[in-house]
């Protein structure tokens, strides 16, 4: 075992990168829909929404939502482990005219990405749920180091069993054991064929 894990887990994330670089590689991944999520919408522009602050986007892909939060007013930066997507992030901001850090880095080890936050919201579209899970614990701590009193954590995922392998997917069960210090304030089920939801967490305004 080394430094970053087991071999297995080694090699699961290098298979897991692999991957998401063929998906950038190759064009078009099947999740850039270039639409910004109803749910961030109404987050951002709802009624009793917070006022804009300090957004860090977790696996932000080609940018589409870094920049629908920086054009809302947020001080955005957005991180991804494809140097592709974050090329494609790049220009899209350049192209809106938004001012927006876009980071290419691992949301798992953001020591090594230059994001010192404190950040007010945290946004993750289906990043979490396709991290390995001996990952997962590092995320987390990660973005609580990072939360200002109060943050949010607006998440969507897809549930275990949601694609074809052993191991990605997310519970409200793991969100509420791994977060330590946030409340996992809503869990609403998305509208796809598979089980997705979007979770709401919010790190205590107090922490110990
Ligand atoms: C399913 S895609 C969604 C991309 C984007 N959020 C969207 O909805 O268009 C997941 C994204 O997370 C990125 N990602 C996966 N694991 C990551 C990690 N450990 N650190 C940073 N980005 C990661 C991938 O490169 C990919 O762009």
């Amino acid at each position: 075992m080394s430094e970053h894990g087991t071999a297995a887990e080694v090699e699961q994330e290098a298979f897991v990168r692999g991957v998401l670089e063929g998906f950038y590689r190759d064009g078009e991944p099947p999740w850039d829909s270039g639409v910004t999520p109803p749910e961030l919408v109404a987050l951002v522009e709802g009624s009793g929404s917070p006022a804009p602050g300090r957004a860090l986007e977790l696996g932000c892909g080609t940018g589409t939502n870094a920049v629908y939060l920086a054009r809302h007013g947020w001080r955005v930066a957005a991180v991804d482990l494809v140097e592709l997507a974050v090329r494609q992030a790049r220009e899209k901001a350049e192209a809106a005219g938004a001012d927006v850090t876009v980071l290419c880095g691992d949301v798992t080890r953001l020591d090594e990405v230059g994001v010192p936050g404190p950040y007010d919201l945290f946004f993750d579209l289906s990043c979490y749920c396709g991290i390995p899970p001996h990952r997962r614990d590092a995320y987390a701590a990660g973005l609580t180091r990072r939360a200002a009193p109060g943050a949010r954590l607006l998440m969507f995922g897809y549930g275990p069993g949601a694609f074809d392998d052993s191991w990605s997917g997310v519970t409200a069960d793991e969100l509420r054991t791994r977060f330590t210090g946030w409340r996992l304030a809503d869990v609403t089920p998305g509208t796809n064929p598979v089980p997705t939801f979007w979770f709401t967490l919010v790190r205590d305004s107090a922490p110990a």
